[in-house]
């Protein structure tokens, strides 16, 4: 499974990198507008940090201006995945931006029915939003195995990128109904180190080890 950080911060993506276990960037117009750069600076910038499937995504709504926004993202980097909304007009956008070769991750997938739609118009990927649908009472980790499921039993390529995620169980669930890639933000990836005995295990391992090799004869 894939690990992709969920945000444009600079200095997050460094020192995500810097782990040497994130495979891609997944950005949304919310998470570009924090940073306050032009959506082109940014993307280039943060394709310097990781080398992996970076995903932009278009702010236009209909279909035509939505291809030709994402023909200019695409055209920023070789890593560049446009993403398009899973709206008709992102369908379609979808289907010409991925007969033109051009990688597209359709977003905000909230039911299985357009996880088949982001499918049969050729994504690469499709995200679906697991803690959105969990912030409205449902259990959004469902949509994802019933997404990997839907895809198994008809050979569909499209990747399933677990989104929205809020938790490390929502990472490790995601990694267990199947998901191909998971994305979360920086302090989510930065929990899943965490573990009270490794703290402790460690502290035990340098103290035993300098009582033996590290005492200054007196
Ligand atoms: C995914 O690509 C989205 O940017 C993201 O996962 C949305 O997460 P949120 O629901 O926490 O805003």
């Amino acid at each position: 499974m894939k690990f992709f950080l969920d945000t444009a911060n600079l200095e997050e993506l460094k020192k995500g990198a810097s782990w040497g276990i994130v495979d891609g960037v997944t950005t949304n117009p919310t998470l570009i507008a924090k940073e306050g750069r032009p959506i082109e600076d940014q993307i280039r910038l943060i394709c310097d940090i990781v080398d992996g499937d970076i995903s932009a995504e278009v702010v236009s709504t209909e279909a035509g201006q939505m291809v030709r926004e994402g023909r200019e993202l695409a055209r920023l980097h070789r890593n560049v995945v446009v993403k398009c909304p899973l709206t008709r007009d992102g369908i379609t956008a979808t289907s010409k931006l991925s007969r033109e070769g051009i990688r597209v991750n359709v977003t905000l997938c909230f039911s299985p029915a357009q996880a088949l739609l982001a499918a049969k118009a050729g994504a690469y990927i499709v995200s679906p939003f697991v803690g959105r649908l969990d912030d409205i009472g449902w259990t959004g980790m469902e949509l994802i195995r019933s997404i990997t499921q839907m895809y198994k039993n008809h050979g569909f390529q499209t990747q399933v990128l677990a989104a929205s995620l809020r938790t490390p169980n929502h990472v490790i669930d995601s990694a267990l109904a199947g998901s191909h890639i998971a994305t979360a933000p920086f302090k989510v990836f930065d929990s899943l180190f965490s573990h009270p005995l490794t703290d402790k295990g460690l502290d035990q391992f340098l103290q035993d080890h300098k009582k033996v090799f590290e005492t200054v004869a007196v």
